[in-house]
């Protein structure tokens, strides 16, 4: 198990209870949600105990949720008990989990090398639909931030690795598959929402 993911599940009921509070509901996440077209399949990426994969279903999308925590996905399925939730590593192939409309991954490329991003994008283009968007809330910067990277759990040492990303990194990752459209506000500034869209895609006949 690597260090991301034990770290996760040793801390899930943590995050939970933070998600679930009545002020964690993210404005980026309801603007989004607006570009969408009615009923769409949103998939919910990196979505930990499902706080937001909820939102989504409650704004009346067809929400599905997928992390590689079990335990963060044994929350989300207690919480969220008409929603499916996927275990599966973002930077493996999910194309079982069918097409999706739009993907929405909320901290979740802050445990991204920037070198991964192409092949983050590479899988995510495999589910999402011609025309179809994405959100991506990320730490603003630049490699790895050491000091939100290591810490201590029952005291044990983490090193969950975490890693800020420009919107430059992420536009020359995106480039073969997604086009930048633009940014929505944030409540906190050193976190950044961008929106970004499938590019056509040219058939090779
Ligand atoms: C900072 S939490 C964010 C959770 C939630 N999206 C939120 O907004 O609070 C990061 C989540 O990404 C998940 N994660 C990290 N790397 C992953 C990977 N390679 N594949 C799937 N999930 C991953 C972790 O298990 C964790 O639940």
């Amino acid at each position: 198990m690597n260090q991301t993911m034990e770290y996760y599940d040793k801390t899930a009921a943590q995050w939970a209870r933070q998600g679930y509070g009545p002020d964690a509901a993210l404005i980026c996440l309801q603007d989004f949600l607006k570009l969408l077209p009615e009923g769409a399949r949103v998939l919910d990426l990196c979505c930990g105990a499902g706080y937001e994969t909820g939102r989504i279903a409650a704004s009346g999308y067809r929400a599905l949720g997928m992390d590689f925590s079990r335990e963060s996905l044994k929350i989300a399925r207690q919480q969220n008990p008409s929603l499916p939730f996927y275990e599966a590593d973002m930077l493996g192939d999910y194309s079982h989990i069918g097409m999706v409309d739009a993907i929405v991954v909320i901290a979740g490329l802050v445990h991204v090398e920037t070198s991964k991003l192409p092949l983050a994008f590479q899988q995510m283009n495999k589910v999402l639909k011609e025309n179809g968007k994405l959100l991506f809330s990320v730490r603003d910067g630049t490699g790895k931030m050491k000091d939100r990277s290591l810490c201590a759990v029952d005291g044990m040492q983490y090193d969950r690795n975490f890693i800020a990303h420009t919107l430059e990194e992420l536009r020359e990752a995106a480039k073969g598959f997604f086009s930048y459209q633009c940014e929505l506000a944030s409540d906190m500034n050193v976190w950044k929402n961008y929106v970004f869209a499938k590019k056509r895609q040219i058939s090779a006949n």
